[in-house]
């Protein structure tokens, strides 16, 4: 093993050495080139209502960069963890940000280890494959954003020069499956269209909501960004079309220390709580990929063949389902560090989907993903050089993330 190791860190090494970063052209348009492409953007307000096994519609939120206790003692989240369920087993997945954002919705964040302007290809699949192919629709929600679709870098508070709207925390539009799909576009609405949205009752059923810079703690503080989720949510679970059979998660996508664990404050909330599931705590141990599998078994989806296949499911779904969830030992686990992978080493290819993946409702991975990447995973497979790469880096994240919170 000792050799086996020292054999893998010299591999990793050489990676290290020949690859450098991807870079890409950073999209940042004039204000009046955001003015002009406002005026042709098109929003989409579709909503479908097929049944889901345990709720009906999801809607995520995502907060930033706080401490586990540190957001468990606030009073607003106090006040809000009576209405649901605490998951205090939670984590992050790396750091910083984006790689975050960007692995809640396809499974994986593919080695970035930075907050950049990025995109992966059209070939590489999200949720949106899933959901799309049983008519499930979805939509994201940016505050700020200043229209429809738009995948700039960023839009800043024109009255305060601040930062507002950041592209980065817009985990869709970093995949051009989305970015580059004039239909998928349409759903990438901002918080005048939710708004919209919510008074027609034209809410689609997979949701992500995102504050802007200031309302999700990036640029306050935990008490700015729970009283924001509190004001917001408040009303909101005490209306009737918004609640009925909805499950929401309010969480962050990394905590503040980079030295400790990456374990985030997470709440489900929403219609789909059943009375005496309200004001517990859940200790199930879930990532961000659990958002995934949770969707994917609730709507009896096939799978991206990622880290969504294994990822634990929300246990108040997962019970309902017969679902038996993992335990994981957290005693090596930090998620503090991003692995080598394709976006920090240009070296290192697409890591294809395991086209033979049972995900935990037995269904395999979604057809046009599979006919798209079965040779190049055989590939991949019998490629020890591609194999020992991924090797190395779990084993050496291992031993070197044991610092404990
Ligand atoms: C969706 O359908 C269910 C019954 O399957 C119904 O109870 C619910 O009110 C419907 N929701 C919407 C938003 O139409
Ligand atoms: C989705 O909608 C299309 C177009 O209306 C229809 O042809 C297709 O059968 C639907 N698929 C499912 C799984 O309902
Ligand atoms: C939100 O998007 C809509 C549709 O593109 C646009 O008309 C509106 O001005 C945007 N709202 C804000 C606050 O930027
Ligand atoms: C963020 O949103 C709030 C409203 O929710 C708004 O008052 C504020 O100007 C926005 N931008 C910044 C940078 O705070
Ligand atoms: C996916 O797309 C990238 C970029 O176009 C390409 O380099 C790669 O070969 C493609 N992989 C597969 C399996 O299609």
């Amino acid at each position: 093993m000792q050799i086996l190791n020292r054999f893998l860190i010299i591999a990793l090494s050489l990676t290290i050495v020949l690859g450098k970063k991807r870079t890409y052209n950073k999209y940042n348009p004039s204000d009046s080139e955001i003015e002009k492409d406002a005026q042709t953007a098109k929003t989409s307000h579709q909503t479908s209502n097929v049944s889901g096994k345990a709720f009906n519609r999801y809607v995520v939120i995502w907060l930033e960069n706080t401490n586990f206790d540190k957001a468990a003692e606030n009073s607003d989240m106090e006040w809000l963890s009576k209405e649901g369920i605490t998951l205090d087993n939670y984590w992050g997945l790396t750091h910083p940000s984006e790689p975050n954002y960007l692995a809640s919705v396809g499974g994986d964040y593919f080695g970035l280890d930075n907050d950049g302007f990025i995109s992966l290809p059209s070939n590489v699949s999200t949720i949106v494959d899933l959901l799309e192919s049983k008519n499930i629709t979805w939509g994201e929600y940016q505050e700020d954003m200043p229209y429809t679709g738009y995948n700039g870098n960023e839009y800043k508070n024109h009255h305060l020069f601040s930062n507002d709207y950041v592209r980065k925390h817009n985990p869709l539009t970093l995949y051009e499956s989305v970015n580059k799909n004039s239909n998928r576009i349409q759903n990438i609405k901002n918080f005048t269209t939710f708004k919209y949205d919510l008074e027609n009752e034209l809410l689609p059923q997979w949701n992500f909501i995102t504050p802007n810079m200031t309302n999700d703690g990036h640029d306050s503080n935990i008490n700015v960004a729970s009283s924001w989720s509190r004001n917001f949510l408040e009303p909101l679970l005490k209306n009737d079309y918004f609640m009925k059979d909805t499950l929401i998660l309010l969480t962050f996508d990394e905590n503040e220390n980079y030295f400790i664990k990456n374990r985030v404050f997470a709440l489900l909330l929403g219609g789909s709580i059943p009375n005496d599931k309200k004001g517990t705590i859940d200790h199930t141990f879930y990532e961000h990929y659990s958002g995934l599998s949770t969707v994917e078994v609730n709507w009896d989806l096939p799978n991206l063949g990622r880290h969504d296949v294994d990822a634990n499911v929300f246990d108040i779904v997962a019970n309902k389902l017969g679902i038996q969830n993992k335990d994981v030992d957290t005693t090596y686990k930090a998620n503090n560090k991003p692995y080598v992978g394709y976006f920090n080493d240009d070296s290192i290819d697409l890591p294809a989907p395991n086209v033979n993946a049972k995900g935990k409702n037995g269904l395999g991975v979604l057809d046009s993903i599979s006919s798209v990447w079965a040779e190049e995973y055989s590939k991949q497979v019998s490629n020890s050089y591609f194999t020992s790469t991924t090797t190395t880096v779990s084993i050496s994240l291992g031993d070197a993330t044991t610092t404990s919170s």
